[in-house]
């Protein structure tokens, strides 16, 4: 059984073996819960990044050659491997960091469901024939791999997203130099170690550590085809201009500012529930996650105290005890971040509901936690209503009508998610055809996407790409048309019809 934990500390893995990194900067992986400090990674340079793109570029050759049924039979074998895994990367994820081990077991689940559902493309691959406008030649168009590809991922779903953006482009026929978040990255040497044990050749799949100035060697190198990259619509949108900059593709998951109506006759248990997982899962630190609440004149006192009444249950503590609720954020800046934003919505006359402070919790104070926060009173034009807070932090607002819930709900510059809570069909389906999100649900809260479909955003959470179902493919390939004229003359389209 391979030894994830045992996976070399402080080694980049290229071209098949783990090695030194250049220099000598480490970065910390601390637990978020505990500030138990748990290992190190290469905090790695340019010349780190150069020596992973230069193995990816030689193993490309060869592995764009290898047919897709075959690249696809190491990737089911990685699934298997990470069900075989499933509970050690979910504790290493929660150690590393903070959400729950439910959560992270949900989050190893997202990547085993992704690679059973995108190495099935193997076999498929679509391209398609159709006829030519002229006798005797044959037309049809393939998918082609690009050639390197950049991945840069969050720390949230330290397993999830990287498999969203590995397992497709390593199917496609890409090789990859993996750039993880620098709050995980034994996480991202864990589910390296666990792709290279499934059989992929050296150089196919390479890691660098490292924080802002390992990312933008990644993105600034030549060798690269493509840059896909999850994170904050910031420096996404950096990372974007750079890529135009020299014509390189670059496929962005960004912000959100996730809103859910609950409309007055809606099933008013099941929103409050609904809500407390999508607003204070993952401690708020999903893209996904709900944090506006709109919500019709009648609803608004019950939908408040119930809420409320259920984040005030929500136990914290280390995400590996079975009893806690919500874990930690994951760093001490995050948490400034949280704490200055409740402290924007005070100052904006935003009622604090429940939380707004730090947890007083004996055995908490070494981990970053911060309690579940209700902001009441918020009104569409506050910060906290128009930002990306990334935390526990939910704000209620007040909408007289469903037309006024919808143009709150769109009134942000982010796309990525929205919901409605109704029994009414008639309010369901026209929120469903009005709010200009990548993902809408109904009677449902948020967060909970599935890989089969397409993952992203409108406006600022995205630049027109799709992660997740077959859609993700667009992202990894390019067509190729082809044209075999088998008729032995010159025959020329658009000029020779008759
Ligand atoms: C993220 O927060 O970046 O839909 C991803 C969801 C999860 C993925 C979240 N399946 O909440």
């Amino acid at each position: 059984m391979l030894e994830l934990l045992a996976v070399p500390q402080g080694r980049n893995y290229i071209a098949g073996r783990w090695v030194d990194p250049v220099g000598d900067r480490m970065l910390t992986s601390v637990n978020p819960a505990t500030g138990e400090v748990l290992g190190v990674a290469p905090d790695s340079s340019a010349a780190d990044v150069d020596r992973a793109v230069r193995a990816a570029a030689e193993a490309w050759p060869s592995w764009r050659a290898t047919p897709a049924p075959r690249r696809a039979e190491i990737l089911f074998r990685a699934a298997e491997l990470l069900v075989r895994h499933k509970e050690e990367l979910a504790r290493l994820a929660t150690r590393e960091m903070g959400k729950i081990l439910t959560e992270t077991r949900g989050d190893v689940q997202e990547a085993i469901d992704m690679t059973y559902f995108i190495a099935g493309e193997g076999r498929r691959l679509h391209g398609y024939t159709t006829p030519s406008e002229m006798p005797r030649k044959a037309a049809y168009c393939v998918r082609q791999p690009l050639g390197v590809v950049g991945v840069i991922t969050p720390w949230n779903f330290p397993v999830a997203i990287p498999s969203w953006k590995i397992v497709p482009a390593l199917v496609c026929g890409n090789t990859v130099v993996f750039k993880p978040a620098p709050e995980t990255p034994l996480s991202a040497a864990a589910f390296t170690a666990l792709l290279v044990e499934a059989g992929l050749p050296p150089g196919v799949l390479n890691l660098v550590t490292g924080g802002d100035e390992t990312g933008a060697a990644l993105v600034d190198h030549p060798g690269i085809a493509l840059i896909s990259f999850t994170g904050s619509t910031d420096v996404g949108l950096q990372v974007a201009a750079r890529c135009q900059a020299r014509g390189v593709r670059v496929s962005l998951e960004m912000g959100g500012k996730n809103a859910a109506i609950v409309l007055d006759d809606a099933d008013l248990e099941l929103a409050a529930d609904a809500l407390t997982w999508s607003a204070f899962g993952t401690t708020g630190q999903r893209c996904t996650a709900c944090s506006r609440i709109v919500v019709t004149p009648r609803a608004h006192r019950e939908v408040v105290e119930r809420l409320a009444d259920r984040a005030r249950r929500l136990r914290l503590g280390d995400g590996l005890d079975p009893a806690t609720d919500m874990g930690p954020l994951v760093s001490a800046s995050q948490r400034q971040r949280v704490e200055t934003y409740v402290e924007i919505g005070r100052r904006e006359g935003a009622t604090v509901v429940l939380g707004g402070e730090r947890p007083r919790v004996p055995g908490l104070e070494r981990g970053f936690f911060y309690a579940p926060t209700i902001l009441d009173g918020v009104t569409p034009g506050m910060r906290v209503a128009q930002e990306e807070i990334f935390g526990p932090v939910v704000g209620v607002m007040d909408a007289a009508s469903l037309e006024e819930a919808i143009e709150i709900v769109n009134g942000v510059r982010y796309g990525l998610c929205a919901s409605i809570f109704t029994r009414d069909v008639f309010a369901a389906m026209r929120a469903v055809e009005e709010i200009r999100t990548g993902i809408v649900y109904v009677n449902h809260g948020t967060t909970g996407a599935e890989v089969h479909l397409p993952f992203g955003g409108t406006r600022a959470t995205g630049n027109g790409h799709r992660e997740g179902g077959l859609q993700v493919l667009d992202v990894f390939t390019e067509w190729k048309s082809v044209y075999i004229d088998y008729s032995g003359r010159l025959q020329r389209a658009q000029i020779d019809r008759d």
